[in-house]
């Protein structure tokens, strides 16, 4: 007899995935390689993309199983403290300086005025703090990785910029109710395990009339297949719904449509620049934390040339350069 934990992914990411068996369910039969799909506790099947050895020791893909399937309690507390540990490897810094035009799209869309209370959750090393302290807002920024804070002073130092920079978890930000005119975040809260909570949160401390802006990676496109190609070496935390989720109508309605008198949202594209394809992939193969990670459990060279493909996929250069476009959702809701 094995076990095995074994993902689904929701509907709208992957064709006709019922949202309601999405989540992970433990296996526990004999061993087989047969049919990819399996009958689910509501009843339907889905296909398997991922399953692996409980212990996470080795990672099988397009195993299939069929049984009693069980959904189990996800510790948000454990997967937090892990990812945490993920975001804190490399140095994120290094790949932010390709978020900094949807840092500026997102502050020209939600147009935060000098004097308001500005939040940017998930931070990073300051990215769309900076831009909103550029105009004479009151700005905070938040991020659970202190390198990252202390970067991002730094950087606020060297720009003679006015920014309260501290440590934090987006699943409970440490602010009084309705403190902010704006919460924002750029590629950040998305990551947050606990979705549901983390959206509480910007509802929370968000004003009545404020607005939360959002940029979010979306399914289709270089941050879908990024994500995917990632997700073959070291999968998912289980039972959590992926970033991605965030960019779909239906995941911000079921996120922020009870707080909200008014959510909308526009694909927006965001280029990367790189010297060329193989050095964008080693940049993240270097810097960006979930990669070092994935390297770690999984082959760095195979993983390399996973993510070198994504790059390639995307690279809009014909120079020997890399312009890689990058489809992201940008998204507003006004709080109710
Ligand atoms: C892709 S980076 C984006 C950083 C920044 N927003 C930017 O655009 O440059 C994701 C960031 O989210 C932070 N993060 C992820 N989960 C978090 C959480 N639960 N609480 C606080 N920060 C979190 C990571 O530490 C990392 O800095």
């Amino acid at each position: 007899m094995w076990a095995y934990v074994i993902t689904i992914q929701p509907t709208e990411f992957y064709a006709n995935w019922p949202s309601e068996s999405a989540g992970e369910y433990r296996y526990v039969g004999p061993k087989t390689r047969e049919t990819p799909s399996l009958t689910t506790s509501a009843g339907t099947s889905a296909l398997v993309m991922e399953s692996y050895v409980q212990d996470g020791s080795k990672s099988i893909n397009y195993f299939a199983g069929r049984g009693k399937l069980m959904s189990e309690p996800i510790d948000y507390d454990a997967i937090t403290a892990a990812q945490k540990l993920t975001w804190s490897k490399g140095d994120f810094h290094q790949i932010a300086r390709q978020n900094v035009c949807m840092a500026d799209a997102l502050c020209e869309a939600t147009d935060p005025r000098a004097g308001n209370r500005v939040l940017d959750i998930a931070c990073g090393s300051g990215t769309v703090a900076l831009v909103a302290a550029r105009r004479y807002c009151e700005v905070t920024g938040l991020d659970y990785v202190p390198a990252l804070i202390d970067r991002a002073k730094r950087r606020a130092e060297a720009d003679d910029l006015e920014v309260e920079f501290q440590v934090g978890d987006a699943q409970n930000l440490p602010f009084p109710d309705a403190y902010f005119d704006h919460v924002l975040s750029v590629y950040g809260v998305q990551f947050a395990p606990d979705q549901e909570r983390a959206a509480r949160e910007m509802l929370r401390v968000c004003r009545s009339g404020g607005r939360i802006g959002l940029a979010t990676p979306l399914a289709k496109g270089w941050s879908g297949d990024f994500f995917a190609a990632q997700a073959r070496h070291m999968p998912p935390p289980a039972g959590t719904r992926p970033p991605l989720h965030w960019g779909t109508d239906t995941g911000l309605a079921e996120l922020l449509g009870d707080g909200a008198t008014s959510i909308q949202s526009e694909e927006r594209i965001a280029l990367q620049y790189y010297r060329s394809v193989d050095h964008a992939a080693n940049v993240f193969m270097n810097y960006f934390g979930p990669a070092i990670r994935a390297s770690e459990a999984s082959d760095r060279e195979r993983l390399w040339q996973d993510l070198r493909a994504v790059f390639d996929r995307y690279n809009r250069a014909t120079d020997g350069t890399a312009v890689i476009e990058n489809r992201y959702l940008l998204s507003i809701a006004t709080r109710a």
